[in-house]
């Protein structure tokens, strides 16, 4: 369902002149999977995610989404994935079900199906008591289910999802959660990132270590933590990004 081939993407900074944020990255996930990119800050999950969502366009190497190249067919790709950026933005003055019905009109999608598809988010998610309030009133978690009720309004076979639970509260983090398992449970693809350790382990079927723009494991995280030959999964991470020489220096 997606499939990446040595995917690069090579920014040109005037003053870090050029910058690998992405380096011969390749990797697959097959629909009802949830495949975790994990890695730092500035690893280039984010660079990743945006290639297959077709806001960049890669300086070489291929991918492909629910069957579509992301070079050659983008308005297709578009149509088949959700995708949560790290700073998708809200409208304050709308309510949550209103953000969900333009966003759905704009998914040309009918009143109708509109409704039926709020209903459903809302329930997944745990939208239904400020379904009808403000989003410039909302917490976080609020503005962040209304967020990821928003990607998804067009019911995408593809769902990409860039640190959904940064900054969140435990309850609102564990709804998310939950939810993107329901989805997983449902036959959908499911790419998220994330730097946090444990939600690799209780959410993702494989993971792929990203460090440096490379792609340095992947595998379940049981293949991972034979691979380091290591239990704690931070451990794992440590040494399969070789992360302890920078520790040590
Ligand atoms: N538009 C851009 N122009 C220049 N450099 C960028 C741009 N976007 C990302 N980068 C750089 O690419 C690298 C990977 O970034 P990113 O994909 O955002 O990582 P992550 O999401 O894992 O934190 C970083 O060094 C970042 O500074
Ligand atoms: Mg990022």
């Amino acid at each position: 369902m997606i499939s990446v081939h040595s995917l690069t993407k090579v920014f040109k900074d005037r003053k870090r002149g050029q910058i690998r944020a992405v380096d011969a990255v390749s990797f697959s996930c097959q629909p009802g999977q949830i495949y975790g990119l994990l890695g730092a800050n500035g690893a280039g999950k984010t660079t990743v995610m945006r290639l297959l969502a077709t806001l960049l366009r890669p300086t070489s190497g291929s991918a492909t989404v629910a069957g579509y190249s992301v070079t050659d067919a983008p308005d297709a790709v578009r149509a088949h994935v959700g995708f949560l950026a790290a700073s998708t933005a809200l409208y304050a003055r709308l309510t949550a079900r209103e953000t969900l019905a333009y966003f759905g009109a704009l998914q040309g999608m009918d009143a109708a199906a509109i409704a039926a598809r709020t209903d459903t988010l809302a329930r997944g998610l745990g939208m239904t008591d400020f379904l009808d309030r403000r989003v410039g009133t909302f917490s976080t978690g609020m503005k962040q289910k209304t967020s990821i009720a928003r990607t998804l309004i067009h019911d995408p076979s593809v769902i990409i999802l860039d640190e959904p639970t940064l900054g969140l509260d435990v309850m609102a983090a564990r709804a998310i959660l939950r939810f993107v398992r329901d989805c997983r449970d449902r036959g959908k693809t499911v790419i998220y990132s994330t730097h946090v350790m444990p939600e690799v382990e209780r959410l993702c079927d494989r993971v792929g270590i990203i460090h440096g723009g490379r792609l340095l494991a992947e595998g379940t995280v049981a293949e991972l933590r034979e691979r380091a030959g290591k239990a704690d999964l931070e451990d794992v991470f440590v040494t399969l990004t070789g992360a302890e020489k920078e520790e040590a220096a």
